[in-house]
């Protein structure tokens, strides 16, 4: 979709459909005052029997009747103007576009709230671009012709800018935004394929493709060299599945040569039957998501590739099948992981954090500045969160609070759980150096104390985005499956990685 900027007033717009974005009690603005008189009262009278009162996520559609050069004009409500965010405008604009894509107007203009923003209108111009470019995605590579996208989406939309403000910054703007949410179709394209053309490999070819997109340098370790190197723990969880697991490495040098690299580590479980301990029926199929942590680590390098961000950065997807069968790992088994620590398996469910271990032991010899690892870890952290926010814990309280402001500008919002040495002993075992399970009360906490163990090398946060990787009903921006959480978010926190350091 093409996204042109024009400076303009909205009334003067002739489009089949001009979308202006209102905030609360913001009526008496010269804009809306003169797109009353146009519209012979019907603004004043709808806002009056309380039709339309700006509250967020609030709609309304006029017929301006030849009034006015554009066919309809479409009202979006943002809430109280002081509480207005980027993340109320993506929203804003995913609704819109989407009610014209379904009733098939055509023709698309949008204007941002008159008289706001200030030095933070690129920032607004950005959130808008996000909210109509992920709103418009649809998973619909296996629906035959007729199934296939109902709708209609604009060809172009017109973002609307008001005299004042920067139309280079503006135009700076979307392009950010769109190489961001490529990388964000990326991501949800790889998530909501399904697990029979998605085994490690799969994952891996994906990664090289992004990489001949892009600037990105990628290496891929196969059965062999993980062997080799005494990856015990994911060619463990690997073993029950007849497709061979990977270690995907991607490269971005964007930073000085001498610069100690971030390094995302990212969970790629293709499938999660659960293994031996095999998950129930219900929901099974959703466990194709499993990979959602490491298609976000794809996508989170393939967007700061295509940013040109100054940093350096390293990305690790674990790659593996999660199967039962004759030469599947068994609960009791006990391996060898990487570092050289013994885990007892107690549940082959908990795979995760098997194949995480392995990754950041490997994230050790980029001697990172800081690693951080996204997974969908745990089913406790849906219990606990709710597919709201994801969980984030780790070993530095600056990289958390970093993150945490991260995911509040990116609308993918974080909440932190502790990581008290108390809960170490919840996963002692007494034949290995750990166990891979802490039984059921604080299950994303164990899980990630269970990681920190790999982790005590380096500054380190974990990401459980259990419950936010996968949606199984529609979002105003995000359509049900994978949403590509991770990517908005890391590519936030690393535009302010100072702040981490
Ligand atoms: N991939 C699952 C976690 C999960 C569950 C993600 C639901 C998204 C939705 C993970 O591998 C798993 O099975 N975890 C177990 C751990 C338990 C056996 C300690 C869980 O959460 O039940
Ligand atoms: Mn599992
Ligand atoms: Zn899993």
């Amino acid at each position: 979709m093409d996204i042109k900027i024009r400076k303009a007033s909205p009334l003067q717009i002739k489009t089949s459909c001009m979308v202006i974005c209102a905030c609360e009690k913001d009526f008496s603005n010269p804009l809306f005052k003169e797109l009353d008189q146009k519209l012979g009262g019907l603004l004043r009278k709808a806002q009056r029997n309380g039709e339309f009162s700006a509250k967020a996520d609030e709609q309304i559609l006029f017929q301006p009747a030849g009034h006015l050069p554009a066919e309809r004009v479409l009202l979006v409500g943002l809430g109280p103007a002081e509480q207005t965010n980027t993340e109320k405008i993506r929203r804003a604009a995913g609704q819109a576009i989407q009610l014209i894509a379904e009733k098939k107007f055509g023709q698309m203009a949008f204007a941002l709230p008159p008289g706001t923003g200030g030095s933070d209108y690129a920032a607004q111009v950005q959130a808008a671009t996000e909210g109509l470019l992920l709103a418009s995605y649809r998973y619909d590579l296996f629906l035959g012709g007729k199934a296939k996208d109902s709708r209609k989406l604009p060809k172009a939309v017109t973002l609307v800018i008001e005299a004042e403000h920067d139309k280079k910054c503006c135009e700076t703007a979307v392009e950010k935004a769109q190489k961001l949410c490529r990388a964000v179709v990326l991501t949800r394209d790889l998530v909501n394929a399904p697990g029979n053309i998605k085994s490690p490999d799969f994952l891996a070819e994906q990664a090289r493709a992004a990489a001949n997109e892009s600037s990105l340098k990628c290496k891929v370790l196969g059965q062999k060299e993980l062997a080799k190197e005494g990856c015990g723990a994911l060619l463990g969880v690997a073993q029950g599945s007849v497709r061979e697991p990977r270690l995907i490495i991607l490269e971005h040098h964007g930073g000085r040569k001498d610069e100690a690299p971030v390094v995302l580590v990212g969970k790629g479980v293709t499938f999660d039957s659960g293994g031996i301990s095999l998950k129930s029926a219900d929901k099974m199929d959703e466990m194709k998501m499993d990979m959602g942590g490491g298609a976000a680590v794809i996508g989170t390098m393939l967007a700061a590739s295509l940013l040109e961000l100054p940093v350096n950065l390293v990305g690790i997807i674990p790659a593996a099948e999660n199967m039962p069968s004759g030469t599947a790992y068994r609960p009791g088994d006990i391996l060898t992981s990487l570092s050289g620590q013994t885990i007892e398996v107690l549940n082959t469910d908990a795979e995760g954090r098997l194949i995480l271990a392995d990754a950041l032991t490997y994230a050790k010899r980029y001697q990172p500045k800081l690693v951080i690892d996204m997974a969908t870890l745990t089913g406790a952290c849906i219990i606990a969160l709710g597919h709201q926010a994801t969980a984030v814990l780790g070993n530095d309280q600056n990289l958390v609070q970093s993150l945490l402001d991260a995911g509040e500008k990116s609308g993918e919002r974080l909440w932190q759980l502790p990581l008290w040495d108390e809960y170490d002993q919840l996963i002692k075992s007494s034949v290995a150096d750990v166990k891979n399970t802490g039984g059921r009360p604080a299950g994303t906490i164990t899980a990630a104390a269970f990681l920190k163990k790999f982790a005590n090398d380096f500054r380190w946060a974990h990401l459980d985005i259990a419950g936010t990787a996968w949606r199984d009903m529609d979002q105003p921006y995000i359509p049900k499956g994978g949403t590509g959480v991770g990517v908005r978010l890391l590519i936030e926190f690393l535009h302010n990685l100072p702040a981490a350091e």
